[in-house]
């Protein structure tokens, strides 16, 4: 290799260099040019569209943290109530669920849906219990598994929660077989 020959390669990769950073000067000059444009015509990029409720996305994650009975009562009609039966595992070592079945920590579930609210004669219930009145509905028994100490304040049941409105579904449709005759499942 000779010396004109070096030098007429060094000549084209210098040529080279000039292209390539000749073409990227041309294209910023291009860009700010362009962007120049844009905010001088107030031309503004679109912001993504917030999703709306109902499409997937946002809907989707209010459910996963979102419990309402709402949801429990829709998924009742098609709940499993042999999965709610391995649900009440995590129930049944303080819960007998035979008719006149012993009480445990806590009362019998016997009959417990249309059963008036701390009914057992001499389990000694808790004062939040005892006030709080009424039968246990669907709607009662939901809100009380899903958050026992929200739904009665001081309860001596120490159970922390079940979350799914699905899991709570399949539950309660365990939980109504424990009766001579099922109670309808709710209305709404
Ligand atoms: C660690 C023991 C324990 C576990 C686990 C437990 N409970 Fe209880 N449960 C209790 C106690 C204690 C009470 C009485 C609460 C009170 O007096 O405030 C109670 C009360 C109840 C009552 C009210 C009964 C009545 O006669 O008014 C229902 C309904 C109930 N539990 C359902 C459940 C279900 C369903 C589960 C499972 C998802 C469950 N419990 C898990 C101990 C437990």
């Amino acid at each position: 290799m000779n010396q004109y020959e070096l030098t007429k390669i060094a000549g084209a990769v210098i040529a080279a260099l000039l292209l390539i950073m000749g073409t990227k000067t041309f294209i910023d000059i291009q860009q700010a040019e362009l962007r120049k444009h844009a905010k001088s015509a107030g031309y503004t990029l679109p912001a993504p569209k917030a999703i709306s409720a109902g499409t997937g996305g946002a809907a989707a994650t209010a459910d996963a943290g979102g419990f309402s009975f709402a949801k429990v009562a829709e998924a009742l009609p098609k709940a499993n109530a042999e999965n709610g039966k391995d649900i009440f595992k995590k129930c049944g070592s303080c819960h007998t669920v035979d008719k006149g079945g012993k009480t445990l920590q806590g009362p019998n579930m016997w009959g417990i849906i249309g059963r008036p609210k701390g009914s057992i004669a001499g389990f000694g219930y808790s004062e939040g219990l005892k006030g709080k009145g009424g039968d246990w509905t669907y709607e009662h028994l939901a809100l009380f598994v899903n958050n026992p100490k929200g739904f009665v304040a001081g309860t001596k049941m120490q159970f922390a929660g079940l979350a799914a409105p699905a899991e709570v579904a399949d539950l309660l449709a365990y939980i109504r077989t424990l009766a001579d005759t099922p109670p309808p499942l709710p209305t709404k």
